[in-house]
This record gives C-alpha cells, structure tokens and sequence, in this order.
C-alpha cells in the first residue's frame, strides 16, 4: 500500500515537471537553382581533376580525403576567378543568415574557401573551424544515399572538446532527448549550401559509401565585429 502511494505521488510529481530547451543554434539551409548549381558543378568539377599539386593537400596516404586550396595563404575563390558567382551567392546568404538569426553586420568577408574530394571509404574526424565566425558546406557532387552526410556533434556530450574539467554520466539509450543527443545527421540533396557557426562540432565519422564526394567548405568573418559601440576590430582579406 505504502509503495502504492509512493508511486502515485511520484507519478504527481513527474506529470507536474516540465523541460525547456533554453538554448539554440541555427542550421541555415539553401538550395541553388538547378541551372546555377551545374553551371558551378561543371567548374568546380574541372578544379577538381585539373588543380596543379600546389593546390592541393592531404592529411595521410590512407584516408583519401583530398582538399583544394585548403592552405593559410590559399582560397579557392582567389586562386579562381571563374567561382566569382558563387563567391558573391556565399557572401549575399551569410550576410541573410546573420541576419536572419537575429544580428547585425553590414559586410562580410570569406577568409577561407576550399574544395574537398572524398574518396571511398574516407572519414573527416569531428572538428571546429578556429578563426572564423560562419562556416558552411556546398554539396557539389553528392548522392545523400551513396555519400556520408555530414554530423554535427553534441559538444556536452563530447569531454575530448571540453575546454575544463566535466562531469558526464551515461547516456540513457531508451530515451532521446534534446539535452542526450550526441549527433544529428543533415540529410541534404545537392545542390544545397548549409551555413552553420564555426565552432560547432562537425565532420563524417562513417566510411564514405561511394567515390567522388565533391564539397565546398568556406570560413566567413563580418568585415567589423563590435560589441554595440564599443570594443570593435575590423578584418581584411
Ligand atoms: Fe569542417
């Protein structure tokens, strides 16, 4: 009897408890128009089997993750005019994206631009993008099925990120919720540009099922950052 009661004030409790996600973060989404995407998908293409060895850098002999134009001193859409359009539609929606997330900024630059070609089986660890403010990803050759989504990762969920000490306990598997979640995958056909804040944890830890995953990632930086009117810097290219 006692036990029963238990359970119901217990229950009483649990129907009285509530929880609010207090805190979110925006995944912006684009999709080009299909003649504008194969227009840029022809070009990039042709960088990507006609880019000299200068240009191009990998991180190991075994993952065959291939980036173009992915050095400090390298940026795809200086190193080819030809991505102009392009350059200017990533520069026109970052600014949106800023926008519309609720911020103000006037201009903004690309500091970093670069292609990547994924072979089968090739892997891109979790990372963040450092010296950036918004960074993105344009899917140029890519089959949702046939390729590996890219995931973002849940950095509570992750103590190798943590910046102090943390306290983690195990992850419930039968209940997911928005506060366990440890990954969520972005299932995006292409022609699709994704703008995401460049601290958010990133990559695609699942072998890549197919050859040819053509991306174009980007690092994006407002030309004045400031706090209203005071503690301001500005950027250059
Ligand atoms: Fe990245």
């Amino acid at each position: 009897m006692n036990n029963q009661v238990s359970e119901e004030n217990n229950q009483e409790v649990k129907s009285n408890f509530g929880l609010i996600p207090i805190m979110a973060e925006a995944l912006g989404t684009l999709s080009l128009p299909t003649e504008k995407h194969l227009q840029y998908k022809s070009q990039l293409t042709e960088i990507s089997i006609s880019a000299p060895n200068e240009h191009r850098r990998r991180r190991d002999n075994i993952n065959d993750l291939e980036h173009i134009c992915n050095t400090k001193n390298q940026n795809l859409f200086k190193q080819y005019k030809i991505l102009d359009d392009l350059k200017h539609t990533l520069i026109d929606y970052s600014l949106h994206y800023i926008k519309q997330t609720g911020f103000e900024c006037n201009e903004v630059l690309i500091t970093d631009a670069w292609l990547n070609r994924g072979g089968k089986d090739a892997i891109l660890a979790p990372h963040t993008h450092n010296n950036s403010f918004i960074s993105g990803t344009y899917y140029v050759n890519f089959d949702p099925d046939k390729h590996s989504c890219l995931r973002f990762f849940n950095d509570r969920m992750m103590p190798q990120f943590a910046r102090s000490p943390i306290i983690s306990l195990p992850s419930r598997k039968d209940i997911q919720t928005p506060f366990n979640l440890e990954e969520m995958i972005v299932k995006v056909p292409e022609g699709t540009i994704l703008f995401w804040k460049s601290h958010l944890i990133h990559g695609f830890t699942e072998p890549n099922p197919s050859d040819n995953r053509l991306t174009v990632s980007f690092n994006v930086m407002p030309k004045t950052c400031s706090d209203g009117d005071i503690y301001s810097f500005s950027v250059q290219e």
